[in-house]
């Protein structure tokens, strides 16, 4: 139940794995596509998966009103936890689900909750909705990550599964054959919070490696040496470590926001959460800031935005670091020009008409005094930079947001390089071949 990111995947990958699947969505449009094979997300491999499964008849949707058929042994729900004003995950569309499904399925049928909700609803949901239903309940947190979502649906890390008995896990685990995966299984409360514990762990690595990055400008340290040095260490490793203009889209600031409001609203002020959230804003406004202590004033400055996705691979704008950026350029009178390899109209991006998104990165740099990397999509890292270096009007400044760009080079092309967390570090006298180059995969 839910055509998103989470649905989307699931339907494809079970389908695949040679479940019959039928896909549930209450958007009439969305499922008119998803029948002929249209996929309305940017995601590898998710069309062509789909479009086979349709083929093989392993997959078909429905809307939900349209539905007259019982449904199956389990039914997965993957309707949206958008954040409410106050933090706190909004649980409308689960609920709204649960209902719909409540008439529709026999006694022993699994429900299993793929949504992200807080820690304390699958509890709750068995106490008060499901109770006396016989309709059993478990709960699967998902790990995909966006633009790799089938890769990770075949090979997760692990599979958790909360559940209040064994059979309901082993419907849950026969939900994943085929997959190859260490099995966790837990209560259901422990379940969700391993969701929440996940993503926001990795939230805070990324704001504190964000914060070492602000020291090495101030010290002269390279943050990519740094890095290199202290993801050796096994106990830290080195994902979730890349210093740039911070986290974004549907997961990351959703889920720490409610963790953070779940905390609270049970008497417990999560500091360390709270800072991982104020490092994070800082770090979007970061080439704002460069941009004003080199320009002084921005009014009228032509500055080219590479990038407007959260991050490669996908079209997803929510929570785009991007579009705090844009708005405090508008509001500074930059002129603006954006170029996004899948972000390519206004709507889409959910910019005012006056900032103009390109068909190109040429197009978008050209007559710019200034670039910014929001987003380390492979063409703009791999793009002609001495060309647009010479498109450019001086003092062709360059903020590379994601520090995906060879700095050296890019000084050569006689850019102005800035980085986040590159500024300080002086090369001195050690042949290059001696240095350790910074790679953190
Ligand atoms: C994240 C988690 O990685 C998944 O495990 C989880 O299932 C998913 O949320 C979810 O809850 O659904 P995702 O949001 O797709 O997945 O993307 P990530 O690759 O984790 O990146 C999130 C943000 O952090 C991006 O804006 C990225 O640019 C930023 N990031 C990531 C950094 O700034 N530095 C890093 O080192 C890594």
């Amino acid at each position: 139940m839910g055509l998103g990111y989470v649905g989307s995947a699931a339907a494809a990958g079970l389908s695949k794995s040679g479940h019959d699947v039928l896909g549930l969505d209450v958007d009439r449009g969305r499922v008119a596509d998803y029948q002929q094979g249209r996929v309305h997300i940017i995601e590898p491999d998710l069309p062509e998966m789909i479009q086979s499964s349709l083929r093989t008849g392993k997959l078909r949707f429905l809307h939900n009103d349209d539905v007259s058929e019982e449904l199956g042994d389990l039914v997965l729900i993957a309707t949206g936890t958008p954040p409410s004003a106050n933090g706190a995950a909004d649980l409308s569309q689960v609920r709204t689900a649960l209902r719909w499904l409540r008439d529709r399925v026999s006694p022993g049928t699994v429900v299993v909750m793929k949504s992200t909700v807080p820690p304390g609803t699958g509890m709750n949901i068995v106490e008060n909705e499901l109770v006396s239903t016989g309709i059993r309940y478990v709960s699967v947190p998902e790990f995909l990550r966006e633009g790799n979502a089938m890769h990770d649906w075949f090979h997760p890390d692990r599979i958790v599964v909360g559940a209040d008995d064994t059979e309901s896990a082993e419907v849950a685990k026969a939900m994943h054959t085929g997959i190859d995966a260490p099995f966790l299984v837990t209560d259901i409360t422990s379940a969700e919070l391993i969701k929440y514990a996940s993503n926001a762990f990795l939230a805070t690595k990324i704001s504190f490696i964000n914060e070492i990055a602000s020291l090495c400008d101030i010290v002269g340290a390279s943050i990519d040496d740094v890095t290199h040095g202290v993801a050796m260490d096994p106990r830290i490793g080195g994902a979730s470590m890349r210093a740039g203009v911070g986290y974004g889209g549907s997961c990351f600031p959703k889920d720490v926001r409610a963790l953070d409001y779940l905390a609270l609203t049970n008497g417990h002020n999560f500091e360390l959460l709270r800072s991982a959230i104020t490092v994070n804003n800082r770090q979007r406004l970061l080439p704002l800031h460069a941009l004003r202590e080199r320009f002084g004033r921005l009014s009228g400055i032509k500055v080219a935005v590479l990038g407007l996705s959260f991050k490669p691979g996908t079209g997803d704008m929510r929570e785009a670091p991007s579009v705090d950026l844009i708005q405090a350029l508008t509001e500074d009178n930059a002129e603006i020009s954006t170029y996004d390899p899948v972000v390519n109209s206004p709507a889409r991006a959910g910019l005012t008409e006056n900032v103009r998104v390109c068909s190109g990165i040429q197009e978008s740099v050209e007559g710019a005094q200034a670039i910014v990397v929001m987003t380390e999509w492979g063409e703009i890292i791999k793009a002609d930079w001495d060309a647009l270096s010479q498109s450019m009007e001086l003092p062709k400044f360059l903020f590379d947001g994601r520090n995906c760009l060879d700095r050296d080079k890019m000084i050569g092309h006689g850019l102005e390089y800035r980085g986040v967390g590159r500024n300080g570090a002086v090369r001195r006298g050690v042949a290059p071949d001696l240095c350790q180059r910074a790679r953190t995969e």
